[in-house]
């Protein structure tokens, strides 16, 4: 059994900080969420991964590397253009081969083990098998019809949906997907979808099990899905104290990395602190992940994530539900005239009260 993982695509719902970084490798307590994915499988027994990779290419091999800290060996695959995650299947035929593979998307995250259903996959060797959640938004996802607890029909962000079951993004295949893939015609959104791929396969006779996952899910292509999978995450995580720690109050789950330094400071869990961060003067809240070498002083941030090298200072109100790019400045001065400096990429988004 091999892995392939989708790490291509354009981020465009995470913008602006997919102008300048994968939206896969955005950190969610402080760890890409690509990496959680690459944990699974290799958690699950893989040890053979592909990724594809786009325009992003550079910086994820430079991520990830050969695969070896994971205990896996990763071949990049290249896929010119984002046309689609069926398309991706069929850029990835030469390296799959007639192995049956787990297709698992490099944004997604989720709660249950693998294991159990890779186990299983390959015991009975259906064609297919989806993994499905039951959500409160199904036009935003692929939906299925299930009866008599089997698939019978999959549609791609219907308007009307015929279920609150969505296509959550790991998929178990075997060879016979190549068929469909190169059946179907690009949707209404210009892509291959792969939605379009397994129905094709129930439409040939081919055998796709469903199974609808226990826990939590998240497609973190948003931003309040990155904010609540951060949630979810840091809530899990073993409480740990590696810094500096001085005149402060720490309540709860919270890490702090080795090299950070938290002076005067209430920090309330769960939350991350990074390798080499100073937290001066400050309010850290709950649900809070702040990057390595980020400074915050005399400020106050509460769910948020933070990247590496930003800082945050002397700002009066308190910053919320928010996601701070890397080496991003954010001051408050006290020389006149009093007036807002701001200096932001395209597609920021500033919230003032
Ligand atoms: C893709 C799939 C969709 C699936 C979703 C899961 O959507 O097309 O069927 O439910 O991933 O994350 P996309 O992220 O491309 O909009």
């Amino acid at each position: 059994m091999k892995g392939l993982i989708l790490s291509g695509g354009r981020g465009t719902r995470l913008r602006p900080i997919t102008y300048t970084s994968a939206k896969q490798l955005v950190p969610v307590a402080n760890k890409p969420i690509l990496f959680y994915g690459i944990e699974a499988l290799a958690a699950s027994g893989i040890r053979e991964i592909g990724i594809v990779v786009g325009d992003t290419k550079r910086e994820i091999m430079d991520a990830v590397g050969d695969g070896a800290r994971f205990g896996v060996r990763v071949t990049y695959i290249e896929q010119e253009a984002p046309l689609g995650l069926a398309h991706a299947v069929l850029v990835s035929e030469p390296y799959l081969g007639a192995d049956p593979f787990v297709m698992y998307l490099g944004d997604n995250l989720i709660r249950e083990k693998l294991a159990p259903l890779v186990q299983r996959f390959g015991e009975e060797k259906p064609n297919a098998q989806i993994l499905l959640a039951h959500v409160p938004n199904p036009q935003q996802f692929g939906v299925a019809e299930l009866a008599d607890g089997k698939v019978v029909r999959l549609v791609e962000k219907p308007s009307q949906p015929p279920s609150d079951l969505a296509l959550v993004g790991v998929y178990m295949f075997d060879r016979t997907v190549f068929e469909a893939v190169k059946a179907i015609k690009p949707s209404a959104r210009g892509e291959l979808e792969i939605t379009d791929a397994i129905q094709r396969l129930i439409d040939t006779g081919r055998t796709v099990r469903p199974h609808v996952i226990e826990g939590w899910w998240k497609d973190t292509g948003k931003l309040e899905d990155l904010l609540e999978a951060n949630r979810i995450i840091l809530d899990t995580l073993e409480p740990r104290l590696e810094g500096e720690i001085e005149a402060s109050e720490i309540h709860g789950k919270v890490i702090v990395e080795a090299g950070a330094k938290i002076v005067r400071s209430v920090v309330r869990g769960p939350a991350i602190i990074g390798k080499g961060a100073t937290i001066e003067n400050a309010y850290i809240g709950p649900f809070t992940a702040v990057g390595d070498q980020v400074v915050i002083r005399g400020s106050e941030v509460e769910h948020s994530i933070i990247l590496e090298g930003s800082s945050i200072s002397d700002v009066g109100g308190r910053i919320e539900s928010s996601l701070v790019g890397r080496n991003v400045v954010i001051y408050r001065s006290e020389s006149k005239p009093k007036s807002y400096n701001l200096m932001l990429g395209d597609r920021s988004q500033v919230g003032l009260v």
